[in-house]
């Protein structure tokens, strides 16, 4: 099935989204986020194609990475706050939560190239990613906080640990937009290029991973994450569950509400 720019809809899925598109380029798997009018938002469903890419691409022996973006100048606007109201997620079944316990165990290596914003989930599961790149009008934000929540990813470990204490103390307690140039020394991103060398770029340093030995590169991936994994799984289960109750609060709600809100005042 084809979708947007001629890609190949996501079609792995029990519930196939128009959404997530996949091509393959020699042995790297791009996976493509296509809801460009919702800024890439998040859907359940989405959230669903995503896994099922992924999983995927792990037992596709034609496959040596994955490479993930967005659209539309876009990596996404994170979890679709609609869709987080109507269809909150409940727990370890939820799409949500399968997507981040398979990126934890993703096997092969996993790029993400950012253009524009990338927020909440769209930050924190650069946290899992092998190698990120991102332009330099990247705008990365985890805005947990002020939305009513709770940090989710398993950013309150991983967050630290990466950038230090005191960043991820500031950007996950204010909550502001991050400069890309402060992430990639921070080293939560690997390099920033101009918007139009983004996808020429990630594609090159895919294609160049794709091109070593991917059984040296794959015990290294393991290698390099298996110290922490089971406690990056203990935080992802832990913040869950912090995360399902604060999408109940009443200041949850007004921050969903404000959102919808400015919408309306802007329009
Ligand atoms: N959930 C639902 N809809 C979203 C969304 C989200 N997370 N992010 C963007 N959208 C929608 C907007 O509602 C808008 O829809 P409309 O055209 O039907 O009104 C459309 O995408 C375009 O967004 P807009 O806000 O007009 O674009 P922008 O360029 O001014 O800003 C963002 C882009 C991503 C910075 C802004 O949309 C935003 O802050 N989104 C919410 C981010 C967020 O809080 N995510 C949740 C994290 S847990």
């Amino acid at each position: 099935m084809r979708g947007a720019r001629g890609l190949e809809v996501s079609s792995g899925s029990m519930s196939p989204s128009p959404h997530v598109l996949r091509r393959t380029e020699g042995a790297v798997r791009v996976v493509t986020l296509a809801r460009p009018e919702k800024k890439n938002a998040f859907t359940s469903a989405m959230y669903t194609a995503l896994t099922d890419e992924l999983v995927a691409a792990d037992i596709d022996p034609g496959v040596r990475v994955v490479l993930l973006q967005g659209s539309g100048g876009c990596f996404t606007g994170g979890n679709d706050i609609a869709d987080f109201m109507s269809n909150p997620p409940a727990g370890e079944d939820s799409p949500v939560f399968r997507f981040l316990l398979q990126i934890v165990d993703q096997v092969k290596p996993l790029m993400v190239a950012v253009e524009g914003p990338a927020i909440g989930i769209g930050t924190t599961l650069l946290l899992h990613a092998d190698y990120v790149v991102a332009s330099r009008d990247a705008r990365l934000q985890m805005p947990f906080i002020n939305l009513g929540l709770s940090p989710e990813g398993a950013s309150s470990v991983l967050l630290p640990r990466i950038v230090g204490q005191a960043r991820a103390a500031e950007w996950l307690l204010f909550g502001d937009p991050i400069d890309v140039e402060l992430a990639r020394e921070a080293g939560l991103v690997h390099a920033v290029v101009d918007k139009a060398e983004v996808e020429t770029f990630a594609m090159a340093r895919a294609t160049a991973l794709a091109g070593k030995p991917p059984g040296s590169v794959q015990l290294a991936k393991k290698l390099l994450r298996d110290p922490c994994r089971a406690e990056v799984k203990d935080a992802l289960r832990r913040e869950g569950v912090h995360f399902v109750q604060r999408l109940a609060s009443a200041e949850a709600a007004a921050a969903f509400q404000a959102f919808f809100t400015r919408k309306r005042d802007r329009a």
